[in-house]
């Protein structure tokens, strides 16, 4: 544990231009600076860092954080590394007396175990590999399926030989307690260890540094079952995170521009056999939102190709609906179907590269896809048919927030169910999507927001004017008010930080999608000289908002009381509340 008090005052020493600029090189461009975002694919500047703010910014693809967020985002560090890696940048001491001896041999045995399992996978995988060399048979069978060496080397492809307790030539003791919880072997009720992959073609699943965390192996007797079996979820294996493939296709991937996203190992390897680099596949789980936000940081394409058949269907149409939150305008997400008796292995196999590249460019848009599948079995006749598609199409409608895609989505669907938008607006009672983002150059006008969360821009801009008494201006429910109070907080009890580090203090309190209006408000302010003047006007606003809300109260309470009962005092309360009036 790092107390936040320093992470606070580390914020506020480094410089963020500094940390971006050694690895994305920055120009300056007014107050800011600015380059291609390196979180998304784009040709024109929209990423902007603030050496007065200490945050970057983009107007793009929405990407925002501080310095410590850089460094996890861009060079794939943990927390606490990027927080070492920075204090030591400014001569800071990383301060450990918050921890426990608990914690802290909690966190070393946690370390520990994990360097074990590491340890473990590599050399079973290093195993599998020289056995894949000493078998014949899973080789004929690795060339009847098309693939040279080359790319069984570039996978890491390897065997496990069959027989029950191979392994134990491998590990000096077979009893470890890591080979179990890598799922390298299992324990059956006796208490016996035995392997849990046996005469299977093995293929190593790594992850994003390319290490070892976990295997699918295939069986070569068509008649044993099941046919893939993978890793169990270990500290360092979670289906839902990981892409079998992701390491080998990152160059290919930035390279074309687009991921393929495919079903299996299997098609993985074969479309990198035929000249397609960069696929990946998801580990014989849906994708999953998380997915989609790790693909979205290689590119800006992605292109699902499932498999012909009903399975398949079922998979695409999950990925699309998993895709809804993680959407954004920039990213361009689009669905392969192929004839019900391909998957991607057999069709490249069967009309190569050029071809399947080919069907890609006409691979359906994900809008289109939804639609299509949304009036698949519905004709639109009836008023029942309409309600029918409405009703089916409204959660859909509420997950989308990027508010070009919003948009246009919204148009259609009304338009298909003979309505107006407004008047699905108020059936269905949509969400407002997102504000388009403007591009830092262009004015636009945009919708006034708030009095309170401009008085929230103001004091995250200059948290030394914050009072205590402004905490009244928080009355009331409403994340609003929640993000008020935090910011007057993070305000009072750190006057001279940067917006980066006040952002940072109020995050986990504050409502996700307030806090990015917030993030994206706070990177197009500009202080201009009536800044103070601005916020007394914001303040005396606030003032009277609050005791009109009082004043109301009051007066209320005052009319439900019979008129013989009121005191003294009562008479003038209400004298003076109707002489404010008028
Ligand atoms: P498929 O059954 O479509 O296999 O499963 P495939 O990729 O075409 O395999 P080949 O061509 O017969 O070798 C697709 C994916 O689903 C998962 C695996 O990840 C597989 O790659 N799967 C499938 C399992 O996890 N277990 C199974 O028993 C089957
Ligand atoms: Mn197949």
């Amino acid at each position: 544990m790092i107390p936040e008090s320093f992470i606070q005052d580390l914020l506020n020493r480094v410089d963020i231009v500094d940390v971006i600029d050694k690895s994305v090189p920055l120009k300056k461009a007014g107050a800011n600076y600015s380059a291609c975002c390196p979180f998304h694919n784009e040709k024109s500047p929209s990423f902007t860092v603030s050496p007065t703010k200490q945050f970057y910014h983009c107007f793009g693809c929405g990407a925002h954080g501080t310095a410590i967020g850089f460094l996890m985002e861009y060079a794939g560090l943990s927390f606490i590394e990027a927080i070492n890696d920075l204090a030591k940048n400014v001569g800071m001491i990383v301060p450990q007396e918050q921890s426990t001896p608990q914690s802290r041999e909690a966190d070393a045995q946690n370390k520990t175990i994990k360097l074990g399992l590491q340890e473990s996978l590599q050399q079973a995988a290093n195993y599998y590999k020289a056995q894949l060399k000493e078998s014949p048979r899973a080789i004929e069978y690795l060339k009847g399926r098309g693939l040279s060496g080359q790319i069984a080397a570039k996978f890491q492809i390897g065997y496990a030989p069959a027989g029950w307790q191979n392994l134990q030539s491998v590990f000096a003791n077979y009893e470890n307690e890591a080979l179990q919880t890598a799922g390298l072997v299992v324990e059956n009720e006796q208490g016996k260890r035995y392997d849990r992959f046996r005469d299977r073609i093995m293929f190593p699943i790594h992850d994003q540094k390319g290490q070892v965390i976990g295997f699918g192996g295939r069986v070569i007797n068509p008649e044993d079952t099941p046919k893939y079996y993978n890793s169990p979820e270990t500290p360092l294996f979670q289906k839902g995170h990981e892409l079998y493939g992701l390491f080998v296709a990152r160059r290919a991937i930035r390279d074309a521009g687009r991921v393929l996203v495919v079903e299996g190992y299997m098609d993985v390897v074969a479309l990198a056999q035929y000249g397609i680099e960069y696929a990946v596949a998801a580990l014989g789980t849906a994708t999953t939102p998380f997915h989609i936000t790790k693909l979205m940081r290689q590119t800006d394409e992605i292109v699902f190709s499932f498999d012909g058949d009903n399975a398949g269907r079922t998979a695409a149409w999950r990925a699309a609906m998993n895709a809804l939150p993680a959407l954004t305008d920039g990213l361009k997400l689009r669905f392969l179907f192929l004839p019900k008796e391909h998957d991607p292995d057999s069709y490249v196999r069967e009309f190569g590269k050029e071809k399947f590249e080919q069907e890609m460019q006409n691979a359906m848009p994900l809008s289109q896809y939804i639609i299509a599948h949304l009036s698949e079995n519905n004709p639109l006749n009836s008023q029942e048919d309409k309600v029918k598609f409405l009703n089916e199409a409204e959660p859909i409608l509420r997950q989308i927030v990027a508010p070009r895609s919003a948009l246009f989505m919204r148009k259609k669907i009304a338009e298909l169910a003979e309505v107006t938008e407004a008047e699905m607006q108020s059936l269905l009672k949509l969400p407002a999507p997102n504000r388009v983002p403007v591009l830092a150059t262009q004015k636009q006008s945009r919708a006034p927001i708030s009095i309170k969360k401009r008085f929230v821009l103001m004091l995250l801009m200059q948290p030394s004017l914050a009072k205590n008494e402004y905490l009244n201006f928080a009355q009331g429910f409403g994340e609003e008010n929640v993000l008020l109070q935090a910011s007057i907080h993070a305000a009072l009890q750190q006057p001279q930080s940067k917006p980066a580090a006040l952002l940072h203090t109020i995050e986990p309190n504050v409502d996700t999608k307030l806090l990015n209006e917030i993030r994206y408000e706070l990177a197009l302010f500009v202080k201009g000289p009536e800044f103070e003047l601005e916020f007394e006007g914001a303040c005396t606003q606030l003032g009277k908002m609050i005791q009109k809300k009082q004043d109301g109260g009051i007066l209320d309470a005052l009319k439900e009381k019979p008129l013989s009962t009121w005191t003294a005092d009562e008479r003038d309360m209400l004298k003076n509340l109707t002489a404010k009036k008028t």
